[in-house]
């Protein structure tokens, strides 16, 4: 061949194989012309002699060029640069005038039927919103590396990536059931559970498999709003019911199901949301017995269970109900992370099965080898560690809070410590709590106020203030912007 000198400098202890830095090198010359089309490469046996590699290395680098249309090989005559070369780099796109997305539809869109708008706040803001976790502390390396088992494991691993059960996982659903039983009370096995992209999911696939245009619908007066907008979507009528310190207010339920037929109960039993409150034992009773008389569905979103720091975790619902009427929902978002979408759902099979078969029309399936990662860490033991860390940390995040708003603010919130939960509902009596939230996300720290949780969309002097998201440095911090914002 003529004139070419390899410039090939094999790294055998370089991260990427030697065959592939061969056939990198090869690439890089025909990009810079200094091997052009319809050249002769050496053979396999006298590049592999020249760089001091085994003969099957060069043949696996030529091979490698040759898929990627590199090179071609021809039998008897030699090993040769394509004539038709593959795009050497990326072609750019100069932005053309006429691929600008017009800025409206050029049909009729209708009216907006969801009011849930989400914005992210700017960088940097320090969160008492909600009750989301601290993603800081998820155990993200042990994820990655289930990640990486579950799918580089044989034909099992490959099978992954193929279509599959739209109920979720066998394997996930089989761990999540045994975690259930054993620490929820619940009689789940993997028939009677559906694994959703979050609790949110299982929200919607319950309105759009259930309910019927005009069914009513109770809820918590104060309470979830995205619940409520999913319910809305399938044309519920919902009727907010009185919330007090000991949950819902079973009478107010059982006033309404005298007056009409009621077909669902959404509620947060465990802590109520927004207020924490727990469902008092005899309210539990009677609305378990309320829903088996009344025949209708009690939706229990138990978004939060693992975090209760003081006395002992309430069992579900879902833990006392024989009739077959607790249909009962729980996430991954605030024990592992919200970003990997795993919520459940435990019903009856029947319920089961409508769910799925609405599930496989809006998703099909859910992320298999995530499925199969989040199953072993929970097979392992890994999520149950992380949930007792992560509990005993933000048990000191509550308790910093608590102090840091006595210290700061105590003459103008009242609160009870929370026992469970990851976030705290205070009361500020007087104060227009609307504007100083408006004030505070001026300073960088976002809280949200009664009126985001209420049903009439009316202001009432309490604020809900997370504290998992941020360190107790942040969360005295957080104090001190709003006392400056007062
Ligand atoms: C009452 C309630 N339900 C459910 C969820 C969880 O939603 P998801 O599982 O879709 O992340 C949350 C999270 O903020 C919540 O507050």
């Amino acid at each position: 061949m003529r004139g070419w000198e390899h410039t090939i400098a094999v790294d055998d202890a370089g991260r990427e194989p030697v065959f592939l830095q061969i056939a990198r090198a090869l690439v890089e010359d025909v990009r810079r012309g200094r091997l052009r089309p319809g050249d002769l490469l050496p053979s396999s046996r006298a590049l592999a002699a020249t760089l001091r590699v085994h003969r099957n290395t060069v043949l696996a680098a030529y091979q490698e060029l040759y898929a990627e249309g590199w090179i071609t090989m021809e039998k008897a005559r030699g090993t040769f640069v394509s004539r038709e070369l593959p795009e050497p780099r990326p072609r750019h796109f100069a932005p053309s005038p006429r691929s600008v997305m017009p800025a409206r539809a050029g049909f009729e869109l209708g009216a907006a039927t969801v009011q849930v708008p989400y914005r992210p706040p700017p960088r940097g803001t320090l969160l008492l919103a909600g009750g989301l976790p601290d993603v800081r502390l998820a155990p993200a390396l042990e994820l990655a590396r289930a990640y990486r088992r579950a799918l580089a494991t044989g034909s099992s691993g490959r099978a992954l990536l193929d279509y599959g059960d739209p109920q979720g996982h066998v394997r996930l659903r089989s761990a999540l059931a045994a975690m259930l039983s054993a620490t929820r009370g619940l009689a789940a096995d993997a028939s009677s559970l559906l694994v959703t992209r979050g609790s949110q999911m299982a929200l919607y696939l319950i309105a759009r498999a259930l309910f019927q245009p005009g069914d009513v619908v109770a809820i918590e007066a104060l309470g979830y709003r995205p619940a409520w907008e999913a319910f809305r979507q399938a044309g519920a009528r919902l009727v907010p019911l009185p919330v007090d310190a000991a949950g819902l207010d079973v009478d107010a339920l059982a006033q309404l199901v005298g007056r009409e037929r009621v077909r669902a109960v959404y509620v947060t039993p465990h802590h109520h949301y927004p207020t924490t409150a727990t469902l008092a034992p005899g309210r539990r009773l009677r609305l378990l017995e309320l829903a088996r008389a009344a025949r209708l569905a009690v939706i229990e979103d138990d978004y939060d269970h693992e975090f209760h720091y003081d006395g002992r975790p309430i069992l579900p619902l879902a833990a006392a109900d024989e009739a077959g009427v607790v249909i009962y929902l729980g996430t991954l978002s605030k024990i592992l992370a919200p970003g990997l979408r795993i919520g459940y759902v435990v019903a009856p099979r029947p319920v089961i099965e409508r769910l799925t078969a609405h599930r496989a029309i809006v998703d099909r399936q859910g992320d298999q080898a995530v499925e199969c990662a989040v199953a072993s860490l929970l097979e392992d033991g890994v999520v149950q560690r992380h949930a007792r860390r992560v509990r005993r940390v933000y048990q000191g995040r509550r308790d910093a809070l608590a102090e840091a708003l006595d210290a700061q603010l105590g003459g103008v919130v009242r609160f009870d410590r929370p026992m469970g939960g990851i976030a705290l509902w205070a009361h500020a009596p007087g104060v227009d709590v609307d504007g100083w939230a408006a004030r505070c996300l001026e300073a960088g720290v976002v809280f949200h106020t009664a009126k985001r949780f209420a049903f009439d969309g009316r202001a009432r002097p309490y604020l809900r203030l997370g504290f998992a998201t941020s360190n107790e440095v942040e969360l005295r911090e957080a104090v001190r912007r709003l006392r400056s914002r007062l």
